[in-house]
Protein backbone atom coordinates (compact mmCIF):
# COMPACT_ATOMS: atom_id res chain seq x y z
CA UNK A 1 0.00 0.00 0.00
CA UNK A 2 1.51 3.45 -0.83
CA UNK A 3 0.11 6.94 0.49
CA UNK A 4 0.03 9.96 -1.57
CA UNK A 5 -0.95 13.04 -0.70
CA UNK A 6 -3.70 14.92 -2.76
CA UNK A 7 -2.66 18.76 -1.78
CA UNK A 8 -0.52 21.36 -3.19
CA UNK A 9 -0.55 23.13 0.18
CA UNK A 10 3.61 23.26 0.97
CA UNK A 11 3.30 23.61 5.15
CA UNK A 12 0.62 20.78 4.51
CA UNK A 13 3.12 18.79 2.39
CA UNK A 14 6.44 19.56 4.35
CA UNK A 15 4.77 18.83 7.68
CA UNK A 16 3.13 14.94 6.59
CA UNK A 17 5.57 14.12 4.61
CA UNK A 18 8.11 14.19 7.61
CA UNK A 19 5.27 12.07 9.50
CA UNK A 20 3.55 10.06 7.52
CA UNK A 21 4.80 7.49 5.13
CA UNK A 22 4.06 9.01 2.10
CA UNK A 23 4.85 7.85 -1.74
CA UNK A 24 4.84 11.19 -3.46
CA UNK A 25 2.24 14.22 -4.37
CA UNK A 26 -0.94 14.83 -6.76
CA UNK A 27 -3.07 18.20 -7.73
CA UNK A 28 -5.16 18.65 -9.88
CA UNK A 29 -6.12 22.51 -10.87
CA UNK A 30 -9.54 22.32 -8.20
CA UNK A 31 -6.33 21.66 -5.83
CA UNK A 32 -4.19 24.21 -7.22
CA UNK A 33 -7.36 26.86 -6.94
CA UNK A 34 -6.78 26.40 -2.92
CA UNK A 35 -3.87 27.74 -2.77
CA UNK A 36 -5.14 30.79 -4.75
CA UNK A 37 -3.10 32.18 -7.81
CA UNK A 38 0.32 30.90 -6.82
CA UNK A 39 3.60 30.72 -9.21
CA UNK A 40 2.89 27.77 -10.48
CA UNK A 41 6.27 26.42 -11.47
CA UNK A 42 8.02 27.58 -8.60
CA UNK A 43 5.38 25.95 -5.93
CA UNK A 44 5.72 22.86 -8.44
CA UNK A 45 9.93 22.98 -7.85
CA UNK A 46 9.17 23.68 -4.01
CA UNK A 47 6.95 20.68 -3.63
CA UNK A 48 9.66 18.58 -5.57
CA UNK A 49 12.24 20.28 -3.10
CA UNK A 50 10.22 18.99 0.02
CA UNK A 51 9.57 15.72 -1.16
CA UNK A 52 12.48 14.69 -3.57
CA UNK A 53 13.56 12.80 -6.79
CA UNK A 54 12.77 9.51 -5.24
CA UNK A 55 8.97 10.16 -4.32
CA UNK A 56 6.70 10.90 -7.54
CA UNK A 57 5.50 14.03 -8.15
CA UNK A 58 1.80 13.99 -10.26
CA UNK A 59 1.41 17.49 -11.88
CA UNK A 60 -2.30 17.83 -14.29
CA UNK A 61 -2.08 19.34 -17.55
CA UNK A 62 -5.02 22.10 -18.01
CA UNK A 63 -5.63 22.26 -21.88
CA UNK A 64 -8.58 19.87 -23.20
CA UNK A 65 -7.08 18.95 -26.44
CA UNK A 66 -4.48 16.43 -27.16
CA UNK A 67 -1.86 19.05 -28.70
CA UNK A 68 -2.66 21.50 -26.06
CA UNK A 69 -1.80 18.82 -23.71
CA UNK A 70 1.14 16.99 -25.04
CA UNK A 71 2.41 21.14 -24.76
CA UNK A 72 1.50 21.33 -20.75
CA UNK A 73 3.37 18.04 -20.06
CA UNK A 74 6.42 19.35 -22.63
CA UNK A 75 6.67 22.66 -20.25
CA UNK A 76 5.83 20.77 -17.10
CA UNK A 77 8.78 18.41 -17.71
CA UNK A 78 10.95 21.46 -19.01
CA UNK A 79 9.96 23.68 -15.97
CA UNK A 80 9.69 21.05 -13.29
CA UNK A 81 11.71 18.30 -13.91
CA UNK A 82 12.13 15.15 -16.72
CA UNK A 83 10.56 12.62 -13.52
CA UNK A 84 6.98 13.68 -12.97
CA UNK A 85 4.20 11.97 -13.93
CA UNK A 86 1.83 14.03 -16.45
CA UNK A 87 -1.68 13.60 -15.26
CA UNK A 88 -4.14 13.17 -18.05
CA UNK A 89 -8.13 12.83 -17.28
CA UNK A 90 -9.12 9.63 -19.54
CA UNK A 91 -11.31 11.58 -22.10
CA UNK A 92 -11.12 10.93 -25.60
CA UNK A 93 -8.37 13.90 -26.48
CA UNK A 94 -6.50 12.45 -23.23
CA UNK A 95 -5.98 9.06 -24.15
CA UNK A 96 -4.90 10.12 -27.58
CA UNK A 97 -2.15 12.37 -25.38
CA UNK A 98 -1.39 9.56 -23.39
CA UNK A 99 -0.38 7.04 -25.99
CA UNK A 100 1.73 9.96 -27.50
CA UNK A 101 3.06 10.96 -24.32
CA UNK A 102 3.97 6.87 -23.69
CA UNK A 103 5.38 6.74 -27.31
CA UNK A 104 7.96 9.65 -26.01
CA UNK A 105 8.73 7.42 -22.87
CA UNK A 106 6.83 10.21 -20.41
CA UNK A 107 5.76 9.00 -17.27
CA UNK A 108 1.43 9.42 -17.30
CA UNK A 109 -0.89 9.42 -14.88
CA UNK A 110 -4.55 8.75 -16.08
CA UNK A 111 -6.85 10.66 -14.09
CA UNK A 112 -10.72 11.57 -13.77
CA UNK A 113 -11.56 7.68 -13.92
CA UNK A 114 -15.24 6.75 -13.19
CA UNK A 115 -15.58 3.62 -15.60
CA UNK A 116 -13.65 0.55 -16.71
CA UNK A 117 -13.52 1.26 -19.68
CA UNK A 118 -11.44 4.32 -18.74
CA UNK A 119 -9.32 2.28 -16.65
CA UNK A 120 -8.30 -0.20 -19.49
CA UNK A 121 -7.91 1.77 -22.15
CA UNK A 122 -5.71 3.69 -20.45
CA UNK A 123 -3.84 0.51 -18.92
CA UNK A 124 -3.43 -0.34 -22.64
CA UNK A 125 -2.40 2.89 -23.46
CA UNK A 126 0.49 2.67 -21.30
CA UNK A 127 -0.49 4.94 -18.24
CA UNK A 128 2.04 4.30 -16.11
CA UNK A 129 -0.77 4.82 -12.69
CA UNK A 130 -4.47 5.13 -13.00
CA UNK A 131 -6.81 7.23 -10.56
CA UNK A 132 -10.53 5.74 -9.67
CA UNK A 133 -12.21 7.91 -8.11
CA UNK A 134 -13.96 6.48 -5.48
CA UNK A 135 -16.02 9.25 -3.41
CA UNK A 136 -17.54 10.63 -6.70
CA UNK A 137 -18.13 6.87 -7.89
CA UNK A 138 -19.83 6.37 -4.58
CA UNK A 139 -21.94 9.83 -5.20
CA UNK A 140 -23.12 8.53 -8.83
CA UNK A 141 -24.17 4.88 -7.16
CA UNK A 142 -21.43 3.06 -8.97
CA UNK A 143 -19.65 0.86 -6.55
CA UNK A 144 -15.88 1.49 -6.44
CA UNK A 145 -14.93 -1.16 -4.80
CA UNK A 146 -16.04 -4.00 -7.78
CA UNK A 147 -14.41 -1.50 -10.24
CA UNK A 148 -11.54 -0.96 -8.56
CA UNK A 149 -11.12 -5.01 -8.06
CA UNK A 150 -11.74 -5.22 -11.84
CA UNK A 151 -8.28 -2.80 -12.81
CA UNK A 152 -6.45 -4.72 -10.31
CA UNK A 153 -7.51 -7.76 -11.60
CA UNK A 154 -6.98 -6.90 -15.43
CA UNK A 155 -3.96 -5.71 -14.51
CA UNK A 156 -2.43 -8.94 -13.14
CA UNK A 157 -3.73 -11.03 -16.14
CA UNK A 158 -2.32 -9.08 -18.63
CA UNK A 159 0.46 -7.90 -16.80
CA UNK A 160 0.32 -4.18 -16.81
CA UNK A 161 2.82 -2.86 -15.21
CA UNK A 162 -0.03 -0.06 -13.90
CA UNK A 163 -0.07 1.13 -10.55
CA UNK A 164 -3.56 1.66 -9.73
CA UNK A 165 -3.58 5.22 -7.36
CA UNK A 166 -7.57 5.42 -6.14
CA UNK A 167 -8.15 9.27 -5.31
CA UNK A 168 -11.21 11.30 -4.30
CA UNK A 169 -11.65 10.13 -0.39
CA UNK A 170 -13.94 11.68 2.32
CA UNK A 171 -12.44 9.16 4.75
CA UNK A 172 -9.79 6.71 5.87
CA UNK A 173 -12.61 4.01 5.54
CA UNK A 174 -13.35 4.50 1.83
CA UNK A 175 -9.44 4.28 1.81
CA UNK A 176 -9.10 0.97 3.54
CA UNK A 177 -11.60 -0.13 1.09
CA UNK A 178 -9.74 1.00 -2.01
CA UNK A 179 -6.71 -0.41 -0.98
CA UNK A 180 -8.69 -4.14 0.22
CA UNK A 181 -10.29 -3.81 -2.93
CA UNK A 182 -7.14 -4.29 -5.13
CA UNK A 183 -5.52 -0.44 -5.19
CA UNK A 184 -1.75 0.26 -5.37
CA UNK A 185 -1.73 2.97 -3.75
CA UNK A 186 -4.27 5.69 -2.81
CA UNK A 187 -4.08 10.03 -3.00
CA UNK A 188 -5.74 11.90 -0.33
CA UNK A 189 -5.88 14.91 1.63
CA UNK A 190 -3.61 14.71 4.88
CA UNK A 191 -6.68 15.86 7.01
CA UNK A 192 -7.61 11.93 6.45
CA UNK A 193 -4.97 10.39 8.02
CA UNK A 194 -4.94 13.03 10.63
CA UNK A 195 -8.56 12.39 11.80
CA UNK A 196 -7.95 9.18 11.45
CA UNK A 197 -5.37 8.65 14.43
CA UNK A 198 -7.01 11.17 16.13
CA UNK A 199 -9.97 9.45 17.02
CA UNK A 200 -11.27 9.80 20.56
CA UNK A 201 -11.10 5.53 20.81
CA UNK A 202 -7.64 6.40 20.29
CA UNK A 203 -6.75 9.16 22.11
CA UNK A 204 -8.83 7.80 25.03
CA UNK A 205 -6.64 4.54 25.15
CA UNK A 206 -3.46 6.49 25.24
CA UNK A 207 -5.09 8.46 28.30
CA UNK A 208 -5.71 5.30 30.25
CA UNK A 209 -1.85 4.32 29.44
CA UNK A 210 -0.71 7.98 30.42
CA UNK A 211 -3.07 7.96 33.35
CA UNK A 212 -1.88 4.36 34.73
CA UNK A 213 1.78 4.97 34.55
CA UNK A 214 1.88 8.42 36.17
CA UNK A 215 0.11 7.13 39.07
CA UNK A 216 3.09 4.75 40.13
CA UNK A 217 6.12 7.02 38.66
CA UNK A 218 4.75 10.86 38.52
CA UNK A 219 6.22 12.63 35.13
CA UNK A 220 9.36 10.70 35.09
CA UNK A 221 9.10 9.17 31.51
CA UNK A 222 10.66 5.67 30.69
CA UNK A 223 13.82 7.43 29.41
CA UNK A 224 13.95 9.19 32.84
CA UNK A 225 13.87 6.12 34.64
O1 LIG B 1 -7.17 13.37 -7.07
C1 LIG B 1 -8.53 13.52 -7.46
C2 LIG B 1 -9.26 14.13 -6.39
O2 LIG B 1 -8.60 15.31 -6.02
C3 LIG B 1 -10.71 14.40 -6.61
O3 LIG B 1 -11.16 14.54 -5.33
O4 LIG B 1 -12.52 15.31 -3.50
O5 LIG B 1 -12.61 16.50 -5.71
O6 LIG B 1 -13.61 14.23 -5.45
P1 LIG B 1 -12.56 15.18 -4.99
Amino acid sequence: MKYLLDTANLEAIRKYNEIFPIAGVTSNPSIVKNEGKIDFFSHMNEIRSIIGRDKSLHIQVTALDTEGMLKDADRILNAVDKDVYIKVPVTMEGIHAIKKLKAQGIRVTATAIYNKIQGFLAMEAGADFIAPYYNRMENMGLDPEEIIASFAEMAALYHYPTTIVAASFKNAGQVDKAHIAGAHAATMDPSILVSALQQSYITNAVAGFDADWKSIYGDCTISEL
